[in-house]
């Protein structure tokens, strides 16, 4: 299974920052890039079109969509479907993040719609799952994921292939904090994830990849996808320089 190395974006960067980046990141990384990693960059929808024309024809580089709704055209003011998405040549879209559950109000219901119906318009998903500090604090971890897991692949069919289907598990109160969660914390979150995927779609879980996101940086990206169960990693603010992303890409 090929390390997933993901770059969220969020609502950073022009058409050319997100084209001078996106050239700095193939000089620093692509030529090195190890045989078992793929780069993913999620820039906004209006710098996807720039990175996804750098990426052309660079081997192992991935451009997604940071969300997507869950209808393939009509009225739905300010959207933009994975047809759209895969039309400007991104592959893979986001769900369900921290930010559109918490900031923008999504239900566990419209992160489950969009995730089956991405998959089905042939984008490959990453689901975003993780839990808010009061719920760790209350014991509620395994809750919070096991729901946010059933629920998000509700609709997604047993037999998906399985590295289309990705899982990103990102602790809330590690987001943009400086605050990432330990070891120990992530190989049980992780080790949990997996467990729940395998009771959904059994052995083709193990084929699946996950995440992790959260405060991930160059000085500790190396320990981090070291850990048994994570296949990658998903990155914010470190991911905004090409040359701190690389490090991360190439750690
Ligand atoms: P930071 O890496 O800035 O903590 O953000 C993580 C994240 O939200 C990636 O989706």
């Amino acid at each position: 299974m090929k390390k997933l190395m993901a770059a969220n974006w969020k609502m950073f960067k022009t058409w050319d920052e997100a084209q001078a980046t996106a050239l700095e990141l193939v000089d620093l990384a692509a030529a090195s890039l190890p045989a078992d990693r793929e780069v993913l960059v999620c820039p906004p929808f209006t710098s996807l079109g720039a990175v996804a024309e750098v990426f052309a024809g660079v081997p192992r580089f991935f451009t997604g969509g940071q969300d997507f709704y869950c209808r393939e055209e009509g009225a739905f003011t300010g959207e933009i479907a994975p047809g759209m998405l895969l039309d400007l040549g991104a592959s893979f879209g986001l769900t369900g993040h921290s930010e559109r559950r918490h900031v923008i109000g999504e239900s566990d219901q419209l992160v489950g719609e969009k995730t089956a119906f991405g998959l089905a318009a042939g984008l490959s998903v990453i689901l975003c799952v993780g839990e808010l500090i009061e719920e760790r604090r209350a014991g509620r971890v395994e809750e919070v994921l096991e729901r946010q897991l059933r629920i998000g692949l509700a609709g997604v069919p047993r037999d998906i292939e399985p590295k289309r289907l990705c899982v990103a598990y990102e602790p809330v109160w590690a987001i943009g904090t400086g605050e990432v969660a330990g070891p120990g914390e992530i190989l049980e979150a992780h080790a949990f994830v997996r467990k729940t995927l395998v009771a959904i779609f059994g052995d083709n879980a193990n084929e699946m990849r996950v995440l992790y996101g959260g405060s991930v940086k160059p000085s500790n990206c190396a320990e981090i996808i070291a850990l048994d169960n994570v296949d990658g990693v998903l990155v914010g603010g470190a991911s905004l320089q090409g040359e701190s992303f690389s490090q991360i890409v190439l750690a």
